[in-house]
């Protein structure tokens, strides 16, 4: 009988060696909790398809950062979940509007203890559920819809965010933005821009959350990415950092891992990558029934994003990883 000559084996034997030759692991200060406050609710409403998740309210939500910062998570992406839609969205950029009430109450509580980011889009302000304004064909406006989140911008700026985050999908948006934020004094509000964000199914738990329908069964596919494009996503990357992005974004992450690593690979900026609110409410249901165990299946994804390139990871998991540790 021959004896193998090499024995990958021997690095795997115990705990120590195995935490010894680990090639990456994921730290919680790579973590980014996404949290969600609603208008004109007295209590925190558990998010069904989120479980874990709340629609908080201002007091809550402050009350659930203040826990995050002491827990050691470093940062937060507020969306606001307003009372009153109209066809333009303008209670994403009025000063008194939810998200911007919010992010004062936020600053107040945690200062800089946290870095506060804010989900900047309009979908959660319009009544058609789209993320910009319509022209009368239906077709999302592109220049004017930048001109709004140029106002939204400032709105959260001025309420105190540290990082304004579009999420729309809008060409030029990272470049208005960035020069809207410069006349008004805010050259030191940073842009994480979800620079390669896909049309996926993996959004429904998210727009349960906030309360997002697209009119007429739509969809968003002539503004997000189709997810068979990577040369795309590199383009998309280039321009935004062309523009001003302090951050990138592939979104969602365990889909397109493939696209993270290439992004990873030629970003000159941090990397950050969304593990979205489908991909975690899988693993709960999955766990919930029994069939896998979810605490090891949310760490594995964690390290897979971890390991294709992200610096940055959002996750709805931030809170049960820092509280594993
Ligand atoms: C748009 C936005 C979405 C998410 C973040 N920002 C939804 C969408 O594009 O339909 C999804 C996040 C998630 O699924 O966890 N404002």
């Amino acid at each position: 009988m021959s004896f193998p000559t090499q024995r990958p084996r021997r690095l795997r034997t115990t705990p120590a060696m195995r935490r010894l030759v680990a090639e990456v692991e994921v730290s919680l200060n790579d973590l980014v909790a996404p949290l969600f406050v609603r208008e004109g609710i007295t209590d925190p409403q558990p998010i069904l398809s989120l479980p874990g998740q709340f629609q908080h309210t201002v007091e809550s939500l402050c009350k659930q950062a203040r826990e995050l910062a002491n827990l050691g998570v470093p940062a937060i992406m507020l969306f606001g979940v307003p009372e009153k839609k109209d066809a333009v969205g303008s209670e994403g950029w009025n000063p008194d509007g939810i998200a911007q009430r919010a992010l004062r109450a936020v600053r107040d509580e945690v200062g800089d203890d946290l870095v506060v980011m804010s989900d900047l889009c309009l979908d959660e302000y319009t009544d058609h559920g789209h993320c910009g304004v319509l022209l009368p064909d239906g077709d999302v406006d592109n220049d004017a819809t930048l001109e709004l989140y140029a106002k939204c911008a400032i709105a959260q700026a001025q309420a105190g965010a540290h990082v304004v985050a579009p999420s729309g999908m809008m060409d030029g948006q990272v470049g208005a933005i960035r020069s809207a934020l410069d006349a008004t004094g805010f050259i030191n509000t940073a842009i994480l821009a979800y620079s390669a964000k896909f049309a996926s199914a993996e959004y429904g738990p998210f727009r349960d959350a906030v309360g997002v329908q697209i009119q007429n069964g739509g969809n968003r596919k002539t503004y997000q990415q189709d997810g068979a494009n990577v040369r795309e996503a590199m383009r998309e990357v280039a321009l935004d950092i062309d523009e001003g992005a302090d951050m990138v974004m592939v979104k969602p992450a365990l889909a397109y891992l493939d696209v993270l690593s290439a992004v990873a690979s030629e970003s000159s900026v941090p990397v950050a990558a969304y593990h979205v609110s489908g991909e975690y409410a899988m693993v709960k249901a999955a766990s919930e029934n029994g069939w896998v165990d979810g605490s090891l299946l949310m760490r594995e994804h964690l390290t897979s994003i971890k390991r294709a390139g992200a610096d940055i990871i959002l996750t709805y998991a931030a809170r049960d990883f820092a509280e594993s540790l």
